[in-house]
C-alpha cells in the first residue's frame, strides 16, 4: 500500500514515510542495475542484504542523488527528489555514508567533522558532544589526520560527518564491510544505538545478514537488482536468504 504524501497546506504527517521509493530503476550509463525496486521506510531500520554485485551500493548511491534515476522516484518525508541534486538530499536531512572510505584524508579529524557540521545552523559545539556521546574514541584523536586512522577508526569518522549534519534519514552502505569482528560488532551496536537515540531513520546495506537481522526492523533481500517485497527481520528464514543470495 502506497502511504499518502502530505497534502497541501497540511496533513498528517505521521503517515508520510521518511523514505519512499517507487519502481525505481537506474544504474551506469544506459546500463540498468536497479529494476523497479519498491519500499518505503517509516521510523526504523531497514535492512537491504544482498550477494555481492546485487546492487546495493548502486541502490545507496541512487537514493543519496549521486546516480541518475532511469525511471520511478525517491522521496524524503514526502519530497520528490528524484530531480534534485545530492546536496538537495543533504538539505533535507539525507545523510549518507559510502560504503568505500570516504573522509578527507589530508584533514584532520576535527576537519573532516567540520564539513559535515556546515549544514544546518545548530551550534557545531553542541552536535560535536553529542557525536562523542556515540563514538567517544574520538575525542582523543580529533587532531589526528583522517589519512592515518584505521579502517575501523576511519569508519566512525565518516558516520560522525554524516551525523553532523543532523540527519532524519541516514543511508549506510555496508558500514560493517572489511572491518574486524570487534569493530563489526561495535558498529552494529552503534547504529541501533544512533537509530534509538536520535530517532533517525536507517537504511543499511549489508552482507553480515546475522548481524543486520539481529538490528533492523525490516528487511529487503534485493538479488540482480531486483528487491523481495520487504519484511519484518523476525521473518527471515534461512531458506529466504539463501534463495535472495543466489546471484
Ligand atoms: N561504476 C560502475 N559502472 C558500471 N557498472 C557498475 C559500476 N559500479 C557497479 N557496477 C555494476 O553494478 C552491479 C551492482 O554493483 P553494486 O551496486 O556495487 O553491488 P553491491 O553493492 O551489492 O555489491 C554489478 O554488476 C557491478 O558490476
Ligand atoms: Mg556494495
Amino acid at each position: 500500500m502506497r502511504e499518502q504524501a502530505v497534502a497541501p497546506g497540511g496533513g498528517d504527517v505521521s503517515v508520510t514515510p521518511a523514505v519512499s521509493v517507487n519502481g525505481l530503476s537506474s544504474g551506469y550509463g544506459s546500463v540498468a542495475v536497479l529494476h523497479k525496486v519498491e519500499f518505503t521506510v517509516g521510523h526504523e531500520i531497514f535492512a537491504v542484504l544482498g550477494a555481492n554485485g546485487a546492487g546495493k551500493t548502486t541502490l545507496l548511491a541512487t537514493l543519496a542523488g549521486l546516480l541518475p534515476v532511469f525511471s520511478g522516484s525517491v522521496a524524503y518525508h514526502g519530497t520528490d527528489v528524484t530531480k534534485l541534486a545530492a546536496s538537495e538530499s543533504a538539505r533535507l536531512g539525507v545523510g549518507y555514508v559510502p560504503q568505500e572510505a570516504s573522509v578527507f584524508p589530508d584533514l584532520t579529524v576535527l576537519e573532516n567533522l567540520t564539513v559535515g557540521g556546515m549544514i544546518g545552523t545548530r551550534p557545531h559545539e553542541e552536535r560535536l558532544e553529542e557525536v562523542f556521546e556515540t563514538f567517544p574514541d574520538l575525542r582523543s584523536k580529533l587532531h589526528l589526520r583522517a589519512g592515518n586512522l584505521s579502517g575501523g577508526e576511519s569508519r566512525m569518522v565518516a558516520c560522525s560527518r554524516a551525523l553532523m549534519q543532523d540527519p532524519t534519514v541516514l543511508l549506510l552502505d555496508e558500514p560493517t564491510a572489511g572491518l574486524s569482528p570487534l569493530y563489526l560488532e561495535l558498529f552494529f551496536e552503534k547504529v541501533a544505538e544512533i537509530h534509538r537515540t536520535r530517532g533517525v531513520s536507517i537504511v543499511l546495506t549489508e552482507q553480515n545478514a546475522t548481524q543486520a537481522l539481529g538490528i533492523a526492523d525490516r528487511v529487503m533481500v534485493l538479488s540482480l537488482g531486483v528487491g523481495s517485497e520487504p519484511m519484518s527481520a523476525d521473518a527471515v528464514t534461512i531458506d529466504l536468504l539463501r534463495e535472495g543470495y543466489q546471484i
